[in-house]
This record gives structure tokens, sequence and C-alpha cells, in this order.
């Protein structure tokens, strides 16, 4: 099956197409090719993290997964990087330019969990997110069950303003975090 283009190389990108360094992953637009990467990734045994072991084995998943990711103007999918290795995929959703909102996704290699990648990779896209895409917010939800999650999220400066229930009733927390944390979170201040 042909490779979707949107992968390829996009006029005033940097040759390594990275777009945000963290102190140890870097980030950048996720490309046809990661899905290889992806596919061999060892799946979650969890049973509540079943939702994030992606079924990408045959081309039609793949390419339906991809173009659901990639063709979408509110989305963005990055790849995080740990030494030009894929180690996690980090999405943007909901992007809403005239509010600077975006909603965040992180998955991560489920060998790679719990090493301080995925906050790593979090304040990074900080500074893609606040910085290049200009956005004033960013939000997220998480279930409630899923702790890991929730004390990186907090230990990256997001903070709650609610709950809500999907439609089979589990329970989300709501999260958000502003630029100005999200600055100090890296070291730097915001002119006022
Ligand atoms: C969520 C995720 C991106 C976080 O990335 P990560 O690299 O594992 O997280 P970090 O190592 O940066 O931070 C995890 C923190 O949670 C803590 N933690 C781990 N398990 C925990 C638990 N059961 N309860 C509470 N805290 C826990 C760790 O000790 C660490 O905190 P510390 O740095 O203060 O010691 C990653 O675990 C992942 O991909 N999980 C599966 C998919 C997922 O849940 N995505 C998020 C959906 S909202």
């Amino acid at each position: 099956m042909a490779t979707p283009s949107i992968g390829n190389r996009r006029p005033g990108r940097p040759a390594d197409g990275i777009l945000a360094r963290g102190e140890q992953v870097a980030l950048r637009e996720l490309r046809w090719k990661d899905l290889d990467e992806m596919e061999r990734w060892p799946p979650f045994a969890e049973p509540e993290l079943q939702w994030a072991n992606n079924d990408l084995s045959t081309p039609v998943q793949r390419q339906l997964w991809y173009r659901h990711e990639m063709y979408d103007p509110t989305r963005k999918r990055l790849a995080i990087l740990l030494s030009g290795r894929l180690i996690g995929v980090l999405g943007l959703r909901n992007l809403d330019y005239k509010r600077g909102r975006a909603t965040i996704g992180i998955r991560l290699s489920a060998a790679e969990v719990d090493r301080g990648y995925g906050s790593d990779a979090i304040r990074a896209l900080y500074k893609y997110a606040f910085g290049k895409l200009g956005l004033k917010h960013l939000d997220l939800d998480v279930a409630e069950h899923n702790l890991r999650a929730q004390h990186c999220y907090l230990k990256c400066g997001f903070h709650s303003i609610g709950e809500h229930r999907d439609i089979r009733g589990n329970l989300f927390l709501d999260l958000t975090i502003e630029a100005a944390e999200a600055n100090r979170q890296n070291g730097r201040t915001l002119p006022s």
C-alpha cells in the first residue's frame, strides 16, 4: 500500500523535523514509517489500559489510524523520540487557534513507562504548543483509576477543573494548564 504523503518534509521545517526538545526526549511530527515501530511495542497487560493497545497489524488498520490522526486539521500527532528511537506518541486534538486551546493525549510504549519520559515529553510539548502554536491553555481528561497518568500530569503543572462521566458511566477527571504555569514548568517566566 502506498505511503500517505502527509509525513513528507514540508518547507520551513528543520531537516531532522524536531519541533521541541525536553531534557531527554525530542518531539517531531509523526511519520508513516513510525507505525512499523509502534506495531513492535509490547502491549499493556493491564485490563484498564487495553484502549492504549492500538491494533496496527494490517495495512488497512494502519491507513485508517494514520488518516484519522494526521489528516484532520484539528489534530496533531507527534512522535516522542529517545536517542532517535520512537518510545511514544503525543497528540493534540480539538485544536482551536481562535480560543487558544487544545486537548492532549499521550501514550508511551509499555516498555518505557515510569522512567520520567512522559513528564519530559509533556514539558517539551509546552514549548511547542504555547510557543510555536501560540496556544493559551491545554486540557485533558484522565480516567479516575489511571493514577500514574494523574500523578504525571499534576507533576507537570496541570490542575483540576472538574470531572465528567462517559456514556458507560466511567469517571474522568478534567485537568488544564495555562501558558504561564507551563512556562514556569520549563524554568521560564513570561513577560507580564
Ligand atoms: C501516562 C504516561 C504517559 C506517563 O508517562 P511516564 O513516563 O510513565 O510518567 P513519569 O515517569 O514521567 O511519571 C509517572 C509518575 O507517576 C508515579 N506513579 C507510577 N505509578 C503510580 C501509581 N500507581 N499511583 C500513583 N503514582 C504512580 C511515578 O512514581 C511517577 O512519579 P514521580 O516522578 O514523582 O516518582 C505513561 O505511563 C503511559 O503512556 N501510560 C499508558 C497510557 C496512558 O495512561 N495514557 C494517559 C491517558 S490520559
